[in-house]
């Protein structure tokens, strides 16, 4: 699509023309010139009751919302730009210290970062002790790690990033087989200098080149097979601008620096009627706290959200991604470090997949055989972010399922480690080489809206019943459902054992049999935040101590973990937003859930690791009067052969 196009709907993102704009009245307004920093620009979503109330063809209002830095001084201000009225609102951000954090680390900081630790004398001295000469030195590769919290001295109130380094011997190496262990450069990025140097143990340097491109890799294995995914009359779905249909959803892209793609008021036609279930969805955080206690690792707990931002780190697909058959791109218009717009070429996905089975049932006593295939709509994108790469798929399916799956890939965080020393802090991955346990938290913001803006929650769990008149045979046990009242009415864990679960419910609209309509979330198995409640990360990364939180719908509560996670002292985000404890019955409100993974490292992990899953199901549970995909048609694929007679198989319909 072309993005310079006119906005057509008030929540398409901002097209590269409005960026250009708001970039320009920004720097006009702010005067830094070559000294403006733009660390974020997005569109300024407009209120929920214009978005709603909003008819095609209306006139709206655009603003654009910048977090801009000044490069000399180290000050952060948010920008609200009027992009008709050309107006320009700063709020500088950095006053009061002990609340704010910093602005995400920059594209042009990683660079930076590596120039300003190079030329220091100190960390040079620390390579030379670890056996590098000058000409190794240029050729280590630098990590800008954001740098946690510790209330250090020298990291007070400064833009600070933990430079982390790696030796190769060429340009293209992996640098993550090689860890420099014991050294962390604290770089002040505003000052343009090391202002503090960790030189602890020395260790070996790994030996061993662990590269995952070219001849590395060996020969491939020589006995797959084309497989092709055709689809002769064209996809299903329909895209408008940043609208899409597809079967019987509606919905909008968006896009944000911070959370990388967002559903817009996803909707489900049935039989006519427009039924709204999600206003807006997006993941808001995802948090990595590492179990190391050594130098080079207890202050490693990656906000990529908020620290990086998952959507400044998108990829751009144009050199593939990993779907197969028809597929339509979205370029992202973004702004770069400087103010410059471009588009982010190819940066979301969307295209069909098959998915096996939807529903069946063999009659053997009537011989009717009924099964319908599954079909799914696949919105996706990945970021890089540093080492990992993180997959962000959401999928829609015909029965009314919404699917969030998150794909872990990328390389580990690597330790060296003296040859014949035990590592207790994680696995081995080879010679010399480990990787430090860790968890990877998400937080996805689920802004609902079943059947309206009115909506409670329910919890509940599967009790036993005792045994007696109620349970003569001891084969009882109750579901015990309740609908919470406040935001800390609830632990927000989801214990296996109990079944705990929770249920979105519009308690203003009766289903077919006279319940309130709902969706259910579907909690995968997923742990909580196991670092001490006294760890400076569990305060910064509050979210992940509870699987699910509930607050009314505030516009200005955005993020799991608060605004500004970036060297911020903690109890931001949902531990703060929660704690008037509001109540949350029969009203507009956001659910919260964390979902994640505790990683210990293994060879199968290296060079790259294979893709870990975590994520989380809405399924329609009362929503509808009957499973939603009984209309579907019959299998029609006639590419479907028998391996080796030729004739069709496993369609379902051709012997009919
Ligand atoms: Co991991």
């Amino acid at each position: 699509m072309t993005t310079s196009t006119m906005p057509s709907h008030p929540l398409d993102p901002l097209s590269s023309a409005e960026v250009q704009r708001a970039c320009d009245l920004i720097r006009q307004e702010s005067g830094l010139g070559e000294h403006l920093r733009i660390a974020q620009l997005l569109l300024h979503e407009p209120d929920k009751k214009d978005v709603l109330s909003y008819q095609p063809g209306q006139p709206f209002n655009r603003q654009a919302f910048g977090v801009i830095l000044d490069k000399r001084s180290g000050d952060t201000y948010e920008a609200i730009a009027d992009l008709a009225g050309g107006r320009v609102s700063l709020t500088r951000m950095n006053e009061a210290e002990s609340e704010f954090g910093q602005a995400c680390i920059l594209m042009e900081e990683f660079a930076e970062a590596e120039r300003i630790v190079k030329a220091d004398p100190g960390w040079r001295a620390a390579m030379q002790k670890r056996g590098l000469n000058d000409a190794e030195m240029e050729l280590v590769q630098v990590d800008p790690f954001s740098a946690g919290y510790f209330d250090l001295e020298h990291e007070r109130g400064k833009r600070i990033v933990h430079a982390v380094c790696y030796y190769r011997e060429e340009l293209t190496d992996n640098g993550y087989a090689r860890p420099i262990e014991g050294v962390v450069a604290h770089v002040d990025l505003i000052a343009g200098k090391v202002a503090h140097l960790v030189d602890e143990r020395v260790v070996p340097i790994p030996k061993k080149k662990r590269n995952y491109h070219g001849e590395a890799l060996g020969t491939p294995r020589s006995d797959l097979k084309e497989l092709n995914i055709v689809q002769p009359d064209g996809p299903s779905f329909e895209v408008n601008g940043w609208e899409v249909k597809w079967q019987k959803w509606s919905f909008r892209v968006g896009f944000t620096p911070r959370e990388g793609l967002v559903l817009h008021q996803l909707s489900y036609d049935d039989d006519g009627q427009e039924r709204p279930i999600i206003y807006r969805a997006s993941v808001t955080e995802m948090v990595v706290p590492y179990a190391d206690p050594t130098a080079n690792h207890y202050w490693k707990s990656a906000f990529d959200g908020g620290e990086y931002g998952l959507g400044k780190c998108a990829n751009q697909l144009e050199l593939g991604c990993d779907c197969l058959g028809l597929i339509h791109y979205f370029d992202i218009p973004a702004a770069d470090d400087f103010g410059q717009a471009y588009d982010m070429k190819n940066a979301v996905c969307m295209h069909e997949e098959d998915y096996g089975t939807l529903w069946k049932h063999n009659e053997f006593r009537s011989g009717i055989h009924e099964l319908r295939r599954s079909r799914r709509l696949v919105i996706s994108f990945f970021a890089t972010v540093g080492n990992y790469d993180y997959g962000f798929y959401w999928y829609l399916y015909q029965d009314g399922t919404i699917q969030l799956e998150a794909k872990l890939t990328g390389i580990i965080q690597t330790a060296a480690v003296t040859p014949g020393e035990p590592y207790p802090w994680g696995g081995m991955v080879d010679e010399g080489l480990a990787g430090p346990t860790h968890q990877h938290f998400f937080n996805a913001r689920l802004h609902m809206m079943v059947d309206g803006e009115q909506n409670s929650v329910t919890e509940t769990e599967f009790h036993p019943t005792p045994m007696g008149p109620k349970n003569p045979y001891g084969n009882v046990f109750e579901t015990r459902s309740r609908t919470l009242k406040t935001e800390l009415d609830t632990t927000g864990i989801a214990e296996g054992r109990v079944g705990t679960y929770w249920k979105i419910i519009n308690p203003n609209v009766k289903n077919s049999v006279g319940n309130p309509t709902g969706y259910k979330l579907v909690v995968n198995p997923s742990p909580l935040m196991l670092a001490h409640p006294e760890a400076t990360v569990q305060a910064r990364g509050g979210f992940a101590t509870r699987h699910v939180w509930v607050t009314p719908y505030t516009p200005a509560e955005k993020f799991a973990s608060g605004d500004y996670p970036n060297q911020h002292p903690g109890g931001d985000g949902l531990p703060k937003y929660t704690a008037s404890n509001r109540p949350i019955e029969n009203t507009d409100l956001v659910v919260w859930h964390t979902f994640g993974h505790t990683h210990v490292c293994k060879p199968e992990d290296f060079p790259i690791m294979p893709v870990e899953y975590a994520g989380f199901l809405l399924k329609p549970n009362g929503f509808f009067r009957a499973n939603a995909a009984m209309d579907l048609p019959k299998n029609t694929d006639q590419h479907s052969v028998q391996d080796g007679t030729g004739t069709h198989c496993c369609g379902g319909d051709k012997k009919n």
